[in-house]
């Protein structure tokens, strides 16, 4: 029997990666689902491909920009939220690849976990939106949640070698970006294209933008604190620039084991929806003496602040990483909009945090409004910016 899977987020970087790694296993696995947000062309071309029996888009608009391109051959066309969770729970798949981009994602990622599927995450802002929640969830569901996101599909790698109580710490790796060793002087003048040109990995434009800010480290660290089920004392951080060593786990005894590959999101997915079995794959080998030595150093805190800001919001608790996550999403677009300057992304997400006392929403609907909010503040901050130049 072929497993069957849902794909959130099926038109981006990890979702055509997902969707080749499926390419290589079709007689294993069936697509039941397609969820994407506006590319529609791309999305038809998928449907052709793959016959999912229903899908998804972002909104209305791309809903009949989709049909307009399938046809009469359309499978069921949804769209918005609701419409991905739909998706998601009623195309019954054993495995769902959650990997939207931002908070968008949540909605369909929490109703995968009440179904009780197996949820390969790619979308790290819906554990750091609803953490608590989601793990909570899964529990009383049953369902598991695989990291698709390489430091942490690393540490689920290593965390096989022993048991949770013998676990001190776990090590978060990160390529340091494309501005690792500049000042904050230096960084007041870069350019979204200088921005978006990572060393080591080819990602979506906002992952991209994170990694140089390292609020994607900071998201992974508050991803970790969820998934894990770590304290944020026991999750550190190492800048390692080789991209070789994607994460470790040091045990009690003061052993560490790290996972090591070549920086190819191909390698966790296939992990990820293979597990808890390893099937061989094509993908290039690492060749140790062509790499020479591995390097690691401390992360500069004071030039990228956004890593402390989210260390911070994860101390705080409540709503505050729900906060930070939104207020990041927007200094971002803004940012990849040429609307402000880099720096301003840290500036942006402090004034949020700022602006509001922490509140503990009890329910997602409570997270979705504190999201909502942190939203309408930063696109204030930013427009004061604006007109400010
Ligand atoms: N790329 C990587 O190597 C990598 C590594 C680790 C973790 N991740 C995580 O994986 C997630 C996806 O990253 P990515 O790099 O693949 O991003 P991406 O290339 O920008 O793709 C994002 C996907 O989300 C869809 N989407 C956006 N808004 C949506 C909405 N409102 N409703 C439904 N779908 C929506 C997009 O659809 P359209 O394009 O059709 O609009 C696209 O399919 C992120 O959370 C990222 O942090 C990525």
């Amino acid at each position: 029997v072929r497993r069957k899977v849902v794909i959130l987020g099926s038109t981006g970087s990890i979702g055509g990666s997902t969707l080749e790694v499926l390419e290589r296993h079709e007689e294993s696995f069936e697509v039941v689902g397609l969820v994407a947000g506006r590319r529609v062309e791309r999305l038809a071309e998928q449907v052709r491909r793959w016959q999912p029996s229903a899908v998804s888009v972002a909104d209305d608009e791309a809903a009949a920009r989709l049909r307009e391109h399938l046809g009469p051959d359309a499978p069921q066309v949804l769209s918005g939220p609701d419409g991905a969770a739909s998706v998601t729970v009623d195309t019954g798949p054993d495995l769902v690849v959650a990997a939207i981009v931002g908070a968008a994602g949540l909605v369909p990622t929490l109703a995968a976990v009440r179904a009780g599927c197996v949820v390969a995450l790619a979308n790290k802002e819906a554990l750091v939106v609803a953490g608590e929640l989601m793990v909570h969830e899964a529990q009383k569901s049953g369902a598991v949640l695989l990291p698709v996101d390489s430091e942490h599909n690393a540490i689920h790698q290593c965390l096989r070698a022993g048991r949770m109580p013998e676990v001190q710490r776990v090590v978060l790796t990160a390529s340091g970006g494309p501005f690792r060793g500049r000042s904050a002087a230096e960084l007041a003048s870069v350019s979204t294209a200088d921005a978006l040109d990572h060393p080591t990995w080819s990602m979506g434009r906002k992952i991209t933008i994170d990694s140089a800010t390292l609020m994607n480290k900071g998201l992974e660290v508050i991803e970790a604190r969820w998934l894990f089920g770590m304290p944020a004392a026991a999750i550190d951080v190492v800048i390692h620039p080789q991209s070789v060593v994607h994460s470790l786990v040091e045990y009690r005894d003061g052993s560490i084991l790290a996972q090591l590959g070549t920086p190819d999101m191909r390698h966790p997915i296939q992990y990820a929806l293979t597990w808890p079995e390893r099937w061989s794959a094509p993908s290039e080998r690492l060749d140790l003496p062509a790499i020479g030595a591995l390097t690691f150093e401390e992360p500069d805190r004071e030039a990228f602040p956004c890593l402390d800001l989210a260390y911070g919001a994860l101390d705080d608790g409540g709503d505050a990483p729900a906060r930070l996550n939104a207020a990041n999403e927007e200094a971002v677009a803004a940012f990849l909009d040429g609307g402000i300057g880099f720096n301003d992304i840290p500036a942006v997400i402090e004034s949020v945090l700022a602006a509001e006392a922490v509140t503990t929403p009890g329910d997602v609907a409570g997270l979705i409004d504190a999201d909502r909010r942190a939203r309408r503040s930063a696109r204030e901050v930013i427009a004061r910016e604006l007109s400010r130049r």
